[in-house]
């Protein structure tokens, strides 16, 4: 399949890059800028972006690129820092500046190009760099500037396009049809990726490589794994056989309706193993998060690993994973990697007997949420915010109990509706109720009350690496601790927490 590589420099728009290169029908891969030339040297490979990183050209370390990459005769498209390290390389001058540019700014283009055919003469771009190009390499010619930078270059014979700002991100007004001119125009790649393409051709790889043989997947309800089973489902039936280990700390009726969803409506063989008070014994006396997080995951694993050890014929482990999980990371992506690593915490260990299924290894989030839809997983399943892997176990905050998983879940519930009543379910990126080891007194009717506290907490994010706190209306707020006050025993004081990440986590353990 022809493609278009975006080397990786450690931008955190690089997965925006990618993605926007597929909405125009062509397939892209992210890798490691240091990757080894041979593999650039691939006739599918039709162009290569270099993404922007949080280096200087001059830092100690900083990620250098071998220059025979300019020599591949493929098109170039080096965005920001992509655009310093090729002036750099090419012998033009590049300055670090002492303060970074950062916000929109007025593109002026000086010189058509076909980077920029069909684009109106002068538009909003959106920058954030340190370095500037302060002379241009002697090979290269202008195109484009704005009133503090060379914004657009182009190399007088070669098909190496340098761009000072960000197309990627939808403040710069008109980066999609810049994008799209570099993947279809300069590039001509053909527009051959499409989803409805990638179910079929998946569905039909899944087939001929299980053959006869079963295959084991550990679903949590949560979108990927559902997504992973429904397409395998697809593909081989009753061969799958879904195991969904219900920690009995999931929210509210949450164990019913994936075992309603996916083996009442979809038919799936679907094993569900309760095991609430085998998790609820593990946990007692245990009020410290990190060993919470390892008991839960522990005895995910137990309990996986013995369902497991009752079907002998299964060959293949399906897993949910996605292409965030498997773009290799570069020690410049910095700490944002590590972090995630942590919270692969209801992930499995590699088993050696089975083999590996994972059929969304391609796909970025938004695409597995389109395949789902469009294998007939209702919308409320697809657009639900994430939940992590200990549940309701790092949500109450010190020791677990089954009467405070209770509370927890219908003060939640109250909340989550709530949102969704007020078509705020899907503004707001992750929401949910925690529950505090704190009491406090109250007033109810005439009587004093001396009952236990809840937050609120909801953020706005993208990435879940840095996130806000919801601006969600004092109206709405009110109305929630109301409810929550009255319908849900045991609690008579609700709080909104109102910190960002960083400084604070999104959950509270
Ligand atoms: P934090 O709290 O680190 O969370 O800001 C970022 C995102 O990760 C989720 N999260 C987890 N997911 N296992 C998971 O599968 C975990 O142990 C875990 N801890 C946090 C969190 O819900 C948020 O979406």
């Amino acid at each position: 399949m022809e493609k278009i590589v975006v080397l990786d420099f450690g931008s955190q728009y690089n997965q925006l890059i990618a993605r926007r290169i597929r909405e125009n029908g062509v397939y892209s891969e992210i890798v490691p800028y240091n990757v080894d030339l041979s593999y650039l040297k691939d006739e599918n490979i039709k162009g290569i972006i270099l993404s922007g990183g949080p280096n200087s050209v001059y830092d100690e370390g900083a990620p250098h690129i071998d220059k025979r990459i300019y020599s591949l005769n493929i098109p170039i498209l080096g965005i920001c820092y992509g655009m310093q390290i090729t002036q750099y390389l090419f012998e033009g001058k590049v300055t670090p500046s002492l303060k970074r540019e950062y916000g929109k700014s007025t593109l002026s283009i000086i010189k058509d190009s076909k980077l920029t055919t069909g684009l109106d003469k002068e538009s909003i771009v959106w920058m954030s760099h340190g370095d500037h190009v302060d002379k241009l390499a002697p090979d290269f010619e202008l195109l484009g500037t704005t009133p503090s930078s060379m914004a657009i270059a182009k190399h007088k014979n070669l098909d190496i396009y340098n761009l000072q700002f960000h197309p990627e991100v939808t403040h710069t007004a008109q980066g999609e049809r810049m994008i799209k001119n570099f993947v279809l125009d300069i590039c001509e790649a053909s527009p051959s990726w499409n989803l409805e393409n990638y179910i079929e051709e998946t569905i039909a790889e899944i087939k001929n490589r299980v053959g006869d043989k079963q295959v084991i997947l550990g679903l949590s309800g949560g979108v990927d794994s559902s997504v992973a089973a429904t397409l395998i489902h697809r593909a081989i039936g009753d061969q799958l056989i879904c195991i969904f280990v219900d920690t009995g700390l999931l929210r509210k009726d949450e164990g019913d309706k994936v075992e309603e969803l996916y083996s009442n409506h979809f038919n799936m063989n679907v094993i569900r193993v309760n095991s609430k008070e085998r998790f609820l014994l593990k946990l007692q006396g245990i009020s410290d998060p990190e060993a919470k997080r390892k008991v839960i995951g522990n005895e995910f694993v137990k309990v996986f690993e013995e369902e497991k050890l009752k079907l002998e014929n299964a060959k293949f482990l399906a897993q949910g994973t996605i292409y965030p999980d498997v773009i290799e990371s570069v020690s410049v992506n910095g700490p944002s990697q590590t972090i995630k690593s942590h919270h692969n915490v209801g992930g499995l260990p590699k088993d050696l007997d089975f083999e590996l299924l994972e059929p969304l290894r391609e796909l970025f989030k938004d695409e597995v949420r389109i395949v789902g839809l469009s294998l007939g997983i209702p919308k409320e399943m697809i657009m639900r915010h994430p939940f992590p892997g200990p549940g309701l176990g790092i949500r109450i905050l010190g020791e677990v109990s089954e009467d405070k998983v209770k509370i927890l879940q219908d003060a939640d519930d109250i909340f989550i509706n709530e949102l969704i009543n007020e078509n705020l379910y899907d503004k707001v990126s992750q929401a949910f109720v925690v529950l505090l080891p704190v009491k406090s007194v109250g007033v109810m009717g005439d009587t004093r009350t001396y009952e236990s506290v809840v937050a609120i907490r909801s953020a706005n994010t993208v990435d879940f690496m840095t996130a806000t706190f919801s601006r969600l209306p004092f109206e709405f707020l009110d109305k929630v601790a109301s409810r929550i006050i009255n319908e849900v025993r045991g609690i008579n004081r609700v709080v909104y927490d109102i910190t960002s990440k960083p400084p604070g986590t999104i959950e509270w353990e």
